[in-house]
């Protein structure tokens, strides 16, 4: 089942938009009704929420609809939105909500990596988490499969499926979709988030897999850290993770050297920009494959001189040392790009705004109230 070269039936091309997550005219696509999971989450609830905007029909997944509907029913343009119960772990649980969806936006994953120090570690990981994982995905792609009205599926991937270290552990000039990082080399070296990894990696591979065996459209869309602002309660983990070195976070700080040490950099991208760009694989024809979507990176010490500029609690000076000079390899988004994708978003706005918007939410101190720049 294939979109073919046109535009796709019942899609709208993006071109003459703004590219701002801006409403438009609910008649262009007020037949389509597309589907995405994981609408509690970070991505998903700005995805529905933009969808919405732009005149789609909703049917959002997830696992506690109350939490949903507390979220998601605040949201301009909700008469078009439907909320649906559904669990990666229970199969057949996406089929009602896949009904009559023209695309599904695969986002949900579960994101429990905690693995107890044991002897059979590899096992444990296989059979509690990775295995797990790839029948969710399976899961919604059967409902896809049976639904018959899907013509794509927008799967979202993750940087962590990406290395900019070569198989001879050099770095690469450049890095895009080809840079895949080996299975078996996360299996043998377990670096930090190394579950995390793996489960996108094997949950991409077969999802790709099943799609070609079914004749089913799907593309990935491959994010680095998101961030900005944000409309869950909760300060996204992704968030969270960019502003360790201001909140010391021993947990979460870990994790930004770990992606600087695969990567050379941090890359990053706008929340409002990667579901744009999830609508944007939607609805351009000529998509498909993996697509790598990030506006820019910095590396450690320039986050940190970022992070010191916005927010003047935080004194970057001891994250100076310890990361090298060299020229980070370059994180191309080329393919996207070329496909006439425009971001709207830089490194600064990201940061400027992840800052502002935990301030507000009472996540960071306020510079303000707390006597700074009186
Ligand atoms: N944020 C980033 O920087 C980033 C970067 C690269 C890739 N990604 C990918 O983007 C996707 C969304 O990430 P996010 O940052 O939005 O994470 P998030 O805020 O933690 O959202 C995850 C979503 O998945 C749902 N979920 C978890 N387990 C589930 C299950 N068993 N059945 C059904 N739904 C389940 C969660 O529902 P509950 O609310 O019920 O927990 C939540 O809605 C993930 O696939 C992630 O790997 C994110």
């Amino acid at each position: 089942m294939s979109i073919g070269s046109g535009p796709a039936a019942g899609f709208r091309s993006l071109e003459g938009m703004d590219g701002a997550d801006s409403p438009s005219s609910p008649s262009a696509v007020a037949t389509t009704t597309v589907c995405v999971t994981g609408a509690t989450g970070y991505i998903g609830s700005w995805l529905v929420r933009s969808l919405l905007r732009r005149g789609y029909n909703v049917h959002a997944t997830a696992r506690d609809t109350g939490k949903a509907s507390r979220l998601l029913s605040t949201f301009s343009g909700n008469s078009g939105l439907k909320i649906f119960r559904s669990d990666l772990n229970e199969e057949g649980s996406f089929d009602e909500a896949v009904k009559g969806c023209l695309a599904v936006f695969h986002v949900a994953a579960s994101m429990e990596f905690n693995v107890p120090v044991e002897e059979n570690i590899e096992d444990h990981v296989r059979s509690k988490i990775t295995e797990p994982a790839v029948r969710g995905t399976l899961n919604v792609l059967q409902a896809c499969s049976r639904a018959g009205s899907v013509k794509r599926i927008v799967f979202t991937s993750s940087i962590s499926t990406i290395t900019a270290k070569d198989d001879k552990g050099e770095w690469r000039e450049l890095v895009d979709e080809s840079s895949v990082t080996p299975i078996n080399g996360v299996w043998n070296t377990k670096p930090r988030g190394w579950v995390y990894i793996l489960s996108k990696l094997l949950t991409e591979e077969k999802a790709f897999q099943f799609a070609k065996e079914k004749c089913i459209d799907l593309v990935s869309i491959i994010p680095p850290t998101v961030a900005g602002p944000f409309l869950t309660t909760d300060v996204p983990a992704s968030v969270q993770v960019l502003l360790s070195p201001v909140t010391g976070d021993p947990n979460l700080y870990p994790i930004l050297v770990s992606v600087h040490s695969r990567l050379g950099s941090i890359p990053l991208v706008h929340i409002e920009d990667i579901c744009n760009a999830h609508i944007f694989l939607m609805e351009q024809q000529g998509a498909e494959g993996k697509f790598l979507c990030s506006v820019g990176s910095s590396t450690l010490p320039q986050l940190t001189d970022l992070l010191s500029l916005e927010y003047p609690y935080f004194s970057s000076e001891r994250f100076a040392k310890g990361f090298h000079n060299a020229i980070p390899p370059v994180i191309s988004s080329k393919r996207l790009t070329n496909l006439g994708f425009k971001f709207k978003y830089g490194v600064k706005d990201i940061i400027e705004q992840s800052v502002a918007c935990c301030i507000k939410n009472g996540f960071l101190k306020c510079p303000i109230t707390e006597g700074i720049n009186n």
